[in-house]
């Protein structure tokens, strides 16, 4: 498998036929699959929780990982879990306790990922280093898809060298294009989120554009 991992956000799938868009994304060559949890509180919009969640499990064969764009969040971790979510991604901007949140989301037996906006730096993130397993760094204002990439080069460079050795993934979402991917990869990322990108010009009828889509990130 490439180096690279591709995770399409099923926020630009069809809300309802999430099972099989799940199913003909994975057939036709994503990596992940990334699950976009909004509250109408910390982000301006409003998508899905566990229950939905635990609906499309069975539906994906790999990584089920799950951004949650949500405040509060510690109570609802232990739901997102029993749904079935590989990774769980809370973000450092979604309360004033985010060392507790990443304890709460490794003892519920989730691998752990922070999210950080593209307002935030790197400060809060050093500390939180050694309970981590993915970074997943913004290129968008979170809560909507098909937005414009919001160029993070610097920071994912910096923080590359912030992690070393350390076995965690830097992800970047929003706005991956066939155009902006190469410059992320480039900077040091391995995981890219795409949405709109993916989506586009395919269905679960019609599921082939999800693989060219796939290759040309
Ligand atoms: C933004 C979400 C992203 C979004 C990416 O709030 O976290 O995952 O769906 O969508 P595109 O790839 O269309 O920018
Ligand atoms: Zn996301």
């Amino acid at each position: 498998s490439r180096a690279i991992k591709i995770a399409p956000s099923i926020l630009a799938a069809d809300f309802a036929n999430f099972g099989a868009e799940c199913r003909a994304v994975e057939d036709q060559g994503a990596d992940w699959v990334h699950v976009d949890v909004m509250d109408g509180h910390f982000v301006p919009n409003i998508t899905f929780g566990p229950a939905t969640c635990a609906a499309i499990r069975p539906h994906i064969r790999g990584v089920m990982d799950v951004h949650l764009m949500i405040a509060p969040v510690d109570m609802y971790i232990e739901g997102f879990a029993k749904a079935g979510a590989d990774i769980i991604t809370a973000h450092i901007e979604a309360g004033p306790h985010i060392h507790r949140t990443l304890q709460a989301i490794r003892a519920s037996g989730a691998k752990a990922g922070l999210a950080i906006n593209p307002g935030t730096g790197l400060d809060g993130v050093e500390n939180l280093l050694d309970m981590i397993d993915l970074v997943c760094v913004m290129t968008v204002n979170p809560g909507f898809g098909g937005q414009n990439f919001i160029d993070m080069t610097d920071k994912v460079q910096r923080l590359r060298a912030l992690i070393g050795a350390r076995p965690i993934h830097i992800e970047i979402d929003g706005g991956m294009t066939p155009q902006t991917a190469p410059l992320m990869a480039r900077a040091g990322a391995d995981v890219l989120v795409a949405g709109s990108a993916v989506f586009k010009g395919g269905s679960v009828a019609n599921p082939a554009p999800y693989g060219e889509n796939i290759r040309a990130i």
